[in-house]
């Protein structure tokens, strides 16, 4: 089966054909990609609507990439039909921009073999996943090809089941059930995977996600966004210099008995921090941000080892940008061995932790083979989308 995927639930927009006979192996034949993530650095975070004009004028060029790369690009032989070009002047009534262009692609290339179209359609901005969306239906109107709708941290945790080998993507051993801990931007929750496609949520944030809570730090903090990676460097250095410990920060909720965190309470406390201590010297800010991130880790690896005996997992699986962080990298997987001599802690494949329509292209693979393609009428952007 051939995919072409689409992202578009942020700040990235991404497209990519995957193929795999046997949802074991994934040959990857055209992918690219799009940050607008300096763009949105202005703003300290994702704008929306920004996001939304940057999806427009990028999935084509962004298609056509990879449509190249997969050599996948044929010039037209008959003209596109004028009842499929009124069809597509319609579903992109509300994209004139990526209409326009879309058009123009469309006139000048033929449909090229793929099997199903993989879109985002929730979680994320909404103006940002309509894109993708539109983009998506306009496709499948014009090639005559299934669409299959995808939640985005399905397709992070996919991320993790998979690792690079010899240029494919080739599936791991996990054993099921196994505990999914998503941190990205917008999300921290535990999930219990009973098997691919099959989720029950076992606790999540009650306010600030993860990344979000060290893109708020790292803000208070005078640092550029997104602040993880910033936050996680800075931490380094102050470890690598061994900086006495100059600040203490609460661990919110570590000791609760449910599974839930809570985020918001460290950014405040770091806001008092900086207003009680003044300007900081550059080896304050590493310490702080060492703190930041240790604490931030403490209770992510408290809960999700928590969950994993509480439900008998051997397998943990990360996802989400969060998971680019080395330091929670190292010490889940140390914490997990102790605790659960067989347990495995898996990371996304390399290049696959922040967004990507990899992720999305393997998690529509698995959904279009247990049949969840979609009627094109009823795919809808959902903001707040769950996985269970
Ligand atoms: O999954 P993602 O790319 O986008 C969302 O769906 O949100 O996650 C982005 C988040 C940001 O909050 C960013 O600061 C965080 O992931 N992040 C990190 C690191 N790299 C990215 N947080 C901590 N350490 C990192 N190395
Ligand atoms: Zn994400």
């Amino acid at each position: 089966m051939r995919i072409l995927a689409i992202e578009t639930s942020c700040d990235e927009t991404a497209v990519c054909i995957l193929e795999s006979a046997d949802g074991a192996s994934f040959r990857i034949l055209g992918n690219a990609l799009l940050s607008q993530a300096e763009k949105h650095a202005a703003f300290g975070g994702v704008f929306p609507n920004l996001a939304k004009r940057e999806h427009q004028q990028n999935l084509v060029p962004i298609l056509t990439e990879a449509l190249r790369e997969a050599g996948m690009l044929v010039p037209r032989r008959e003209p596109l039909a004028g009842a499929c070009e009124h069809e597509l002047e319609h579903i992109l009534s509300r994209e004139p921009e990526l209409k326009t262009l879309l058009l123009e692609f469309l006139r000048a290339y033929d449909a090229p073999a793929v099997d199903c179209i993989a879109v985002t359609h929730g979680p994320g901005l909404e103006p940002a996943l309509w894109v993708g969306i539109n983009f998506a239906k306009a496709l499948a109107r014009a090639w005559s090809t299934p669409i299959v709708p995808v939640n985005h941290m399905e397709g992070h945790i996919l991320a993790s089941l998979v690792e690079m080998r010899n240029g494919n993507l080739e599936k791991r051993q996990s054993s099921y059930p196994a505990i999914a801990l998503l941190v990205s931007g917008g999300h921290t929750e535990l999930q219990l995977v009973k098997k691919i496609g099959e989720y029950e949520l076992l606790g999540r944030t009650r306010d600030d996600a993860a990344g979000e809570c060290f893109d708020k730090c790292a803000r208070l903090m005078g640092l550029p966004y997104p602040g993880g990676p910033q936050i996680s460097r800075l931490a380094a250095e102050a470890r690598a210099h061994k900086l006495p410990p100059t600040f203490a920060l609460p661990r919110p909720m570590i000791d609760s008995p449910d599974l839930d965190f809570s985020f918001s309470g460290l950014k405040t406390a770091v806001r008092r921090t900086l207003e009680k201590h003044g300007a900081l010297s550059e080896d304050e800010t590493r310490a702080l941000a060492r703190e930041v991130e240790d604490a931030i880790i403490d209770v992510l690896i408290k809960k999700t080892l928590r969950a994993a005996e509480a439900r008998g997992a051997e397998t943990v699986i990360v996802g989400g940008g969060v998971s680019a962080n080395a330091r929670l990298r190292e010490r889940l997987s140390a914490s997990f061995r102790e605790a659960s001599p067989r347990g495995e802690v898996l990371f996304p494949a390399a290049g696959l932790s922040t967004d990507n329509a990899i992720m999305i292209a393997i998690a529509g693979y698995f959904a279009a083979t247990q049949e969840k393609t979609a009627e094109p009428e009823t795919v809808r952007a959902v903001g707040n989308l769950q996985l269970a």
